[in-house]
Parts: C-alpha cells; structure tokens; sequence
C-alpha cells in the first residue's frame, strides 16, 4: 500500500480531541508518501474530521461536503475522482448511512479505529467503491500512530479519550465511547520526546482530564500525570478539559505548585442555576463551583478563567437564566464560550418538554454575550502597563508587519514586528512584550528590548 504521487488535505471540525486525530491522519498518509495540500482544488484525497456536539456544525458539515462536488481534480491527478473520506463523531454516529446523504463520499471511519484509514483508501483505490468502518470501541490506548504537528513549539497530548459523565444534553459518550487513562509512562515518555524535539508548551487533553486514573483503580491521579510532565522541563503546560465535580484540591494546589502550569483554567460552567445543573446531570451546585473558584484564585491569584455557558436548556426559565447571568457577573471570566442549546437525539436531554420561544432564549444569549465582553475588556485593562512572556506564533493573518502571540493567561496579544527582526527566528520563542492597549478579545504592546 502506497500513497505516492497523491496530495492530501484534512478538514477538521469540533475540539482539539479532533483536531489531535487530525494530526495522526496526517502522520499515517505522509508515512505512506501523500503530499500535505492546503486547498481541496489540489487535492486528490480530502479527509473530514466531524463534530455533532452541535446541529449547526453538523448542517454546516452536510452542506459543506456536498458542494465539494463541484471542484474539479487537479490538472496531473493519477486519480479519475477524488477521494472523499468523512471522519470523527459523525463518522462514528452514521456509519455507513453517510453514503446515502453524501454521493460524493467514499469512506467513512469512526473515533475507535483512525488506524484503519489507509486500509480503507486503498480499498477504494483497488475497487473504485466505497467502503465503511465503524467500530464500537477502542481496543487500546491509539499511541502509536505517526503523527504530523501543526506547530513545531506547541503539541497536545491526550491522557484520557472518551467520556463517562454522560450530562444529559450532550452526544460526546456516544460518539468517544467510554473513558479510558492513558498509562502514565507512556504520557511521560510522549512528554520527553515531544520536549527533546523543542515543544515549550505541552496541553494535555481530554474530555475530562480530572478524572484521570479512574479507570486505574484510582492510582496515579491526574495530579500525579501534571507533576510527571513538569518534570520533563516543558515550559509552558496547560490541560483542558475539567469537569467541575472532579476538580480536586490536590489539582488546585499545583497551580502554586508547578512554575510550568500556566495561571489559567477552562472550568465549564454550563448554568448557574442548580435546578437546571440537576437536569443537566452535572453533579455539582453553583456554591460548589463558586467555591472551587475562591480555592483556585487562593492558590494561585492571578489566574485566569474561562468557562462554557449552554443558554435555553430545556425548561429554563427567566429566574434559572437570571441564576447563570448573575454567576458569571460575580466570577468575572476572561472568556466564556456561550452556546444556545441544541437537542441532539438520544440524548436524555432531548425528550425533556422544551418550549421556551427561540427570540426569549436568543434574548437571553444576547445580554450574556455583551456582559461577557464587557467583563472580558475590564479584565484585560487590569494588564495595560505590564511586561508579559508572550510565545510567538507567527505574524498575524491580516498584517504580516504584526505578530501574534499568547500570555500565559492565554490572551492574545499583537506586537509590531520589530524593524531587522525576522518573524521566522521568532516564531515559538518566548519574549517580553510591554502590553499598551487591551479589548476584550485581544491585548497589544510592543517588544520589550530590556
Ligand atoms: N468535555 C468538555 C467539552 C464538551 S463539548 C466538557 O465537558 O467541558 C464543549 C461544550 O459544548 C460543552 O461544554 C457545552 O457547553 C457545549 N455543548 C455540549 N452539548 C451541547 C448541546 N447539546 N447544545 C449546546 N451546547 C452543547
Ligand atoms: Fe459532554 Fe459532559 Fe462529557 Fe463534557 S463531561 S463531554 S459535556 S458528557
Ligand atoms: Fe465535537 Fe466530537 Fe469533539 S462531537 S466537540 S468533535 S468529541
């Protein structure tokens, strides 16, 4: 099996789960001697990797793949059509039913076997049909697939897969399968390589990474996984994401602990009202949550917060929303990444009565969203004046002459590029930047020569 003289591109939807499989289906092409292309017009074989957390990614995925048909193969293609192969959550929901919605597509694989790829591309190429493999489960841990890395400097690195928590509105358990650990000297040997081959910023990744070594008969815990990757000298360490209900004490101490565990943590919230965290099925109560932040901003203060809001669950009234709006104003986050419910089949969730009328829940979404931003700009005022370790990036997409970066808090931050200096030589490096303006979503400043 060989793929040489073929161009290939992934498409990837959905969270970094995602976009972390998208690496390996890259590895796994260019290890059979496929070409990276950036555009689906040059590309023989054209990989979708799919969300269904929401209905209005999985549309967007429907309507996407369906125009494609309409670009024609490159000039000099050995192929007589393209390669169409659909991936991830949707791949692992429909199955083999995606053949029937999408013509132009032939191969489908699910979550639990992106090993089985290749396989199934070169079905296709011998037989010129289509071909489906969905599995219910992942045997093992995937840790030995080739992987490409979209960035030299920064890697994730996934120490859980799939999902146990089962909240009511949401399709993830369905479509990951249930959770597994990664064995810790495994994490730890992928931590050193990725270390020894230059990455300074390592996100470890799961759906909720707290709960790590549950299936372990508890031991090591995900505090213990946090001390072991410190210890392989990466600089910069983040993990997303937490649940709540299994964010220990423990886990809140390593933020004093741990100089490499960067000053800030994605906690979704999802409501603040306990009626509906109940309906949720979240296990936690908004005073829990308050509680978690106090020890959090305790152990280490300038931390900074970002959370998940689900607006218009079903039943929520004004009072339930009202809960939520005020939670968020109390905690102040630096980002809350608000999402208007989506009834998603299967899902408890969905038989629950829901009849709050859209414009009233499109109401509701629209005040949170301008709170949101308002308390964001405030927070990111708090740092004008300050001198800040920004890794470089690169320059920015709408202004080659500026650079574009992250803080530790995770803030975006724009620099001009400076005069004699090449973007190239700066790209993954850690610089002082003088922080001079903020807004809500962005900071800018100018390199620090001191
Ligand atoms: N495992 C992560 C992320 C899961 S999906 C976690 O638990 O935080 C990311 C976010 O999508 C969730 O936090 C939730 O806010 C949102 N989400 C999930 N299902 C949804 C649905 N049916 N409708 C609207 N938002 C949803
Ligand atoms: Fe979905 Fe809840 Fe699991 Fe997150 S913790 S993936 S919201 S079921
Ligand atoms: Fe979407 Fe699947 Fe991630 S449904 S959010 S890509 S786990």
């Amino acid at each position: 099996m060989g793929f040489e003289g073929l161009t290939y591109t992934v498409i990837t939807f959905g969270c970094q789960m995602n976009k972390h499989d998208s690496e390996h289906v890259g590895g796994m092409l260019e290890a059979l001697g496929a070409l990276p292309v950036d555009a689906i017009k040059e590309a023989d074989i054209v990989v979708y990797m799919t969300c269904c957390v929401r209905e209005a990614a999985d549309e967007r995925l429907f309507g996407q793949v369906a125009s494609m048909k309409n670009v024609p193969l490159r000039e000099g293609s050995p192929l007589a059509k393209r390669i169409v192969a659909l991936g991830g959550c949707i791949g692992q929901r429909d199955g083999e039913q995606i053949f029937s919605r999408l013509k132009n597509v032939s191969v489908v694989f699910g979550t639990h076997n992106l090993s089985s790829l290749p396989g199934l591309i070169s079905s296709v190429l011998e037989d010129g049909s289509h071909h489906a493999e969905v599995k219910e489960s992942s045997e093992a841990f995937p840790t030995d697939l080739p992987s490409t890395r979209e960035t030299p400097w920064a890697a994730w690195l996934p120490i859980t897969i799939g999902c146990d928590n089962f909240c009511s509105y949401c399709i993830v358990p369905y479509v990951r399968g249930r959770e597994k650990s990664r064995p810790l000297d495994d994490i730890v040997k992928e931590a050193q390589s990725l270390v020894d081959d230059g990455v300074v910023e390592i996100t470890l990744l799961g759906q909720n990474v707290n709960s790590y070594g549950r299936d372990l008969y508890g031991r090591p815990r995900f505090a213990d996984v946090l001390d072991a990757v410190a210890s392989s000298g990466v600089k910069r360490l983040r993990f997303a994401t937490s649940h709540p209900k299994d964010l220990t004490d423990e886990v809140i101490g390593k933020f004093a602990a741990l100089p490499a565990l960067m000053p800030a943590l994605h906690l979704p919230v999802q409501s603040g009202s306990d009626r509906i965290l109940h309906a949720m099925n979240r296990r936690y109560t908004s005073d829990h949550y308050l509680q978690l932040i106090e020890r959090l901003r305790a152990s280490r203060p300038d931390i900074a917060l970002s959370t998940d809001v689900i607006v218009g669950f079903p039943g929520e009234t004004e009072e339930d929303f009202q809960a939520t709006y005020d939670l968020i104003e109390k905690i102040g986050f630096h980002q809350v990444f608000s999402f208007i419910y989506s009834r998603r089949a299967h899902t408890p969730a969905a038989e629950m009565p829901d009849d709050t009328p859209r414009p009233v829940i499109q109401n509701r979404f629209d005040r949170l969203v301008s709170l949101v931003e308002r308390q964001a700009e405030e927070l990111n005022q708090a740092d004008v004046g300050s001198l800040v370790d920004v890794l470089i990036e690169g320059a920015s997409k709408k202004d080659k002459t500026r650079l574009v970066g992250k803080t530790p808090k995770h803030q975006t931050v724009h620099a001009p590029v400076p005069e004699g200096t090449s973007i190239e030589n700066l790209r993954g490096t850690i610089e002082p930047i003088r922080i001079e303006k903020a807004g809500p979503w962005y900071l800018s400043g100018s390199l620090s020569s001191s």
